[in-house]
């Protein structure tokens, strides 16, 4: 199965470029093609990567600029199947969501369901992360529903949080996690092989549960305590 993708995007587009690129890798067994690149911001960066690689561009009709193409009306024009946020900043309209259930995704540059929510995107998100004091971050990719950042969770990935680091130090290390594990499941989610219905549980065996996340983290007592008191400067 090989799904028509439309990407969202409201910034600079790395995560598009992350999706992009992972396809090229893979070639004859990427499980999608990205058909749409649309935007609230007709200067977004992410319109000028889709329009180096010839795809078709829209720029969404928003309360500023009403004259905007219709979402809905996109998608259909270009037989969507799957839609990605990546850096996508607004609510997706009530429709869109009814029409694509179980077919719309996103990334967050945090552990859900802590630091999401409305008004929770780029630096805010990595500041608020820090003045928390959290010690672990990571990403999260979820399918979406009509509530930001609050859809079922597809899968996280653990980052960690360093006694020097600022939001822009964070971000970066979050990004380049997000541009690892993004495009991955964006790739599975396309090929059929995750689904709202089989990332319900582990019921369904299907779930993408984080002990791989862990491998790398010794299982051993000792290492274990080692690294904890490594941690704790003990
Ligand atoms: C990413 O950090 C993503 O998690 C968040 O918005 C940012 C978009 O970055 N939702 P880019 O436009 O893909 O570079």
């Amino acid at each position: 199965m090989r799904s028509r993708i439309a990407v969202l995007a409201s910034g600079g587009g790395s995560n598009l470029q992350a999706i992009l690129d992972h396809f090229d890798q893979l070639g004859e067994r990427r499980g999608g093609d990205v058909v749409l690149v649309a935007s609230d911001r007709e200067d977004a960066g992410a319109l000028e990567r889709a329009h180096r690689r010839e795809i078709p561009l829209a720029v969404l009709a928003t309360k500023a600029r009403p004259d905007g193409a219709s979402l809905s009306a996109v998608l259909a024009e270009h037989r969507v199947e799957l839609i990605v946020l990546a850096g996508y900043l607004r609510l997706v309209p009530e429709d869109v969501v009814r029409a694509y259930e179980g077919r719309i995704i996103n990334v967050h540059p945090a552990l859900l369901p802590s630091f999401g929510g409305p008004g929770m995107y780029g630096q805010r998100v990595h500041r608020a992360v820090i003045d928390a004091g959290a010690r672990i971050t990571g990403v999260t990719v979820h399918f979406v529903d009509r509530e930001y950042d609050r859809g079922r969770i597809i899968a996280q990935w653990p980052v960690p949080v360093f006694a020097a680091d600022d939001a822009g130090t964070l971000a970066t290390r979050v990004l380049r996690v997000e541009h690892l594990l993004f495009p991955r499941v964006v790739n599975a989610v396309a090929a059929g092989r995750i689904t709202l219905a089989n990332c319900a549980g582990a019921a369904n065996g299907a779930i993408v549960d984080a002990r791989p996340a862990f491998t790398l983290l010794p299982h051993e007592e000792s290492r274990l305590a080692e690294n904890i008191e490594l941690t704790l400067g003990l």
